[in-house]
């Protein structure tokens, strides 16, 4: 952190605990442990995840064991909490005051930061209402040098007349706390985006070429290479090659050079059309991602009820290019505003473990556990079903946590698979 840069707001020192299913209260200094009660299990075999019902501090202070949770530390977070933009959704409020909602966010992030594996990411979903602030709030948690980047994420395809300015994306905040160096090493490259051609005949299949060069002057990276038609060829000014020379020369023993001008030009290096060949950028479009509108049909092709079609679900495919990036199959994915369940059911999908904590009693057993019913029993064909060959399978476990002031009402427990599947019919 750098020196006296610090966003500060009343009650800044305290806690903010949760006191009742949908309010919080500042404490100072600490506060008394929570328990957690097993509610149900969903699905055969062993259990890949927690839905916890109640704030998602409680949860983490309840569930968290010996610096980890579900026996692991965490390798990925993506938090999309309310944003701060005093609304009321037909699913729940977002109308805290900026102070309480900074306090919110801060706290619930500092008790993720010790369970964090040292490869992990956080990712937090705004608007921008709030994400200027938020910014300082995962600067002064994580450090400003774990800052990666901000992605932009399209929302919407559509214009919204009403207003001054229509904005269709969503700023995603994205922090590794061991820095951005260390998480380059350990990230996952995503597919192309760009089709690829086979010019070469490849046996490999269809390619695309990219220059091989890199910017700025790096000593190890300035070399002379000659090309098939023996022209010498040097980096060009202010630049270095993109590779070392043994780099290099690996790279033309396993044909992955392509010359231009029929071996007369430029080395330029073939990059195959399998996952993993472009770096994330920061400007996700709805046609690759999915929209707000995506994710809503998605639900309601889930649920008959209208009541279950959350407001602001986020779309599998989003969830997709996240848990990928950031996480591994095997691995921790964790969800503090669980929502309708997007994360979870994605990272299920996806052969990863997954913890997800939702507030509202109502959200958990009306939408969320339902959700989750069908992707374990294998009757959620939308999403990024297919993409992934789900069938269904699996299990995950159901815990209520009770805030440690006030009453929340009784989670309903959830006796199995085909009873919960068969509320969504
Ligand atoms: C924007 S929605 C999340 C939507 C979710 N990403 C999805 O795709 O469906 C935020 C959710 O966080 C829940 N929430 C708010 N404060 C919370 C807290 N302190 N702990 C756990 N959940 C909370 C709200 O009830 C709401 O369901």
């Amino acid at each position: 952190m750098t020196d006296a840069l610090t966003l500060t707001w009343p009650n800044h020192d305290r806690l903010l605990i949760a006191s009742n299913e949908t309010d919080y209260e500042w404490i100072a200094g600490d506060a008394e442990p929570v328990k957690a009660k097993d509610r149900g299990r969903i699905g055969e075999g062993e259990a890949t995840g927690v839905v916890a019902c109640g704030d998602g501090l409680d949860a983490l202070d309840a569930l968290a064991i010996d610096g980890k949770l579900m026996d692991q530390k965490i390798r990925l977070v993506y938090v999309d909490p309310p944003f701060g933009a005093q609304k009321r959704f037909g699913h729940y409020r977002d109308t805290l005051s900026t102070a309480a909602w900074l306090s919110m966010l801060r706290d619930r992030l500092a008790a993720l930061k010790p369970l964090l594996s040292p490869d992990a990411s956080v990712w937090l979903h705004l608007d921008e209402t709030m994400s200027h602030r938020a910014r300082l709030v995962l600067d002064e948690v994580f450090g400003e040098s774990a800052y990666v980047a901000t992605i932009v994420w399209q929302k919407r395809l559509t214009v919204e007349s009403r207003t001054a300015v229509s904005v269709s994306h969503d700023p995603i905040l994205v922090y590794a706390p061991a820095g951005r160096k260390h998480w380059k090493t350990v990230r996952n490259r995503i597919a192309s985006t760009v089709a690829g051609s086979n010019r070469d005949g490849d046996p490999r299949g269809p390619w695309r070429d990219a220059p091989f060069t890199a910017p700025g002057y790096r000593a190890g990276q300035q070399y002379t290479i000659i090309n098939p038609a023996g022209i010498e060829l040097t980096p060009p000014r202010g630049r270095s090659w993109f590779a070392t020379r043994p780099v290099f020369e690996r790279l033309v023993a396993e044909d992955r050079i392509w010359w231009t001008k029929r071996g007369a030009g430029q080395p330029r290096i073939k990059n195959f059309e399998i996952d993993g060949t472009q770096v994330p950028g920061t400007i996700w479009s709805g046609e690759e991602v999915g929209t707000n509108d995506d994710a809503k049909r998605h639900l309601a092709g889930l649920f008959a009820e209208a009541e279950s079609v959350f407001d602001t679900p986020k779309p599998e495919a989003l969830l997709e290019r996240i848990i990928h990036i950031g996480s591994n199959p095997g691995e921790l994915v964790v969800d503090l505003f669980g929502g309708s369940g997007t994360t979870a059911a994605v990272a299920h999908k996806m052969g990863r473990r997954w913890f997800t904590s939702e507030r509202l009693v109502d959200t958990v057993s009306n939408v969320l556990v339902p959700r989750l019913a069908t992707v374990v029993g294998g009757t959620d064909f939308g999403g990024v079903t297919t993409k992934h060959g789900w069938a269904g399978g699996g299990a995950f476990e159901v815990v209520q946590v009770r805030p440690r002031l006030g009453r929340v009402r009784e989670l309903p427990y959830v006796v199995d698979s085909a009873a919960s599947a068969s509320r969504n019919r």
